[in-house]
């Protein structure tokens, strides 16, 4: 790997025999009937949890998945435990919660085993950065070192991401290492035209980071539910569309910043929005009728980008220098609705000159399956999305910065 890392990894600390707790982020994409529809983020972290292993160490794992209110089963990561063993090729022990003397007493006793613990988000506490809780999982854990490789939820600054490092020193595990070098690899010095595509459904979560784009990038396309976002502020309107309400402020801002960098006639080259949308009364419509922004009926639901779109999104990807993707353009889970997010794919792919960094739990999860060689097409599939933007945009990461200093004397900040 080259350079150091500016903070401790596991390679930097004797981990052998060790009880080590791991933050990995298995917040894997679910099909309808809760199978799991792609397992790249369990994959990806096979790597440090075989290092750990070669060190004997005693591994905790601890996790969330979706975004539950309150323990519900349906979030539960039991399913995660079968899969990761089938993986690892190791035996791997659920424990249906995440504090108390349970998993205390499952640690004590376990050997020749790895620990799965249950969904952390089954305690509101964990989002709050909550310091009791934080200390809660690491007593139960009885953990002597945290070890953090769920790169994809560093960008957040929860329980288990920041405040666990409280109670038990933090280094980083190989993902995170590996995920942080590839990113700012990239975006150091990007060949340009730089081109981002954001799209998805997170559209709080992230369309503050286009802001941070704006300077970086030479092109943005919108796509998604944050399109819909985009073209409801500029009037349209979106019918039964998902579009989430509450963003014209950030929204004015970011035109804002973009006038001041290409000037306003020039806005509209610069960051990208369809013109013309895949429509449906729902999303389990087999039926794709496409129309301009202009016409889209009160009944209608804006589920990907149309022909029109593509062309003009594809063209600009051709030329590209750099890519970097976060969030499908639609409904890339249904075939119907994926034909946007198919199209910026091929044309991705096709352009052999560019580097391309794909990132986020969907859009990994469309990608690959789309590529069917596991990603060979992109240079970098990352298993982070907010995360990975964070980190193109510059932006420090709480569950990062929390472990310990490289150079320093071991200190917690
Ligand atoms: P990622 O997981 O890659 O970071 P997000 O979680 O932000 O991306 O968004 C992925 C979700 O966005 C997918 O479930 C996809 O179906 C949904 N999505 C994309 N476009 C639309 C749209 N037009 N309407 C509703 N949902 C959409
Ligand atoms: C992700 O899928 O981006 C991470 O697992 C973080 O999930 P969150 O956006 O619900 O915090
Ligand atoms: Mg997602």
């Amino acid at each position: 790997m080259g350079k150091r890392f500016f903070k401790q990894t596991i390679h930097d600390v004797d981990l052998r025999h060790k009880t080590v707790l791991v933050r990995v982020d298995y917040n894997v994409p679910l099909l309808e009937n809760g199978e799991i529809s792609d397992d790249l983020r369990i994959r990806a972290s096979l790597p440090t949890l075989k290092y750990l292993l070669s060190q004997h160490c005693k591994i905790v794992l601890i996790s969330h998945l979706g975004r539950p209110q309150g323990r519900d089963e349906k979030y539960s990561l039991a399913p995660v435990a079968v899969r990761l063993s089938e993986l690892l090729d190791y035996p791997v022990k659920f424990v249906d919660d995440c504090v108390g003397d349970k998993v205390r007493q499952t640690v004590r006793r376990s050997s020749g085993a790895v620990i799965l613990l249950e969904n952390l988000r089954f305690y509101p506490e964990e989002e709050a950065d909550d310091t009791q809780f934080a200390r809660s999982i690491a007593r139960a854990s009885q953990a002597d070192y945290f070890v953090q490789d769920g790169f994809a939820v560093v960008h957040r600054k929860h329980a288990s991401t920041h405040e666990i490092t409280m109670y038990v020193p933090g280094v980083a595990g190989d993902l995170v290492r590996a995920e942080y070098d590839a990113i700012t690899r990239a975006m150091l010095s990007p060949k340009r035209p730089l081109v981002a595509i954001i799209g998805g459904a997170k559209v709080s979560d992230k369309i503050g980071m286009i802001h941070e784009f704006i300077n970086k990038a030479d092109q943005i396309l919108i796509g998604g539910a944050m399109a819909n976002t985009f073209l409801e502020y500029k009037g349209y309107n979106m019918g039964k569309s998902r579009v989430e309400p509450g963003q014209h402020d950030v929204i004015r801002q970011i035109y804002q910043a973009v006038e001041r960098k290409v000037g306003r006639e020039r806005s509209d080259a610069f960051l990208l929005l369809p013109t013309d949308v895949a429509v449906a009364e729902s999303p389990d419509s087999q039926e794709r009728r496409e129309v301009n922004v202009a016409n889209i009926g009160v009944n209608d639901m804006a589920l990907d980008i149309g022909m029109q779109t593509i062309e003009r999104y594809t063209a600009a990807l051709a030329h590209a220098g750099t890519i970097v993707w976060n969030g499908p353009v639609g409904l890339a889970e249904t075939s119907t609705f994926a034909i946007g997010s198919a199209r910026l794919s091929l044309a991705i792919a096709q352009n052999k000159h560019a580097l391309s960094v794909v990132g986020g739990g969907d859009t990994a999860d469309f990608v690959l399956k789309w590529d069917g060689h596991d990603g060979a097409a992109f240079s970098h599939v990352s298993t982070g999305g907010g995360a990975s933007l964070a980190l193109m945009a510059g932006k420090k990461l709480p569950g990062i910065e929390s472990l310990l200093d490289a150079y320093g004397l071991g200190v917690v900040h």
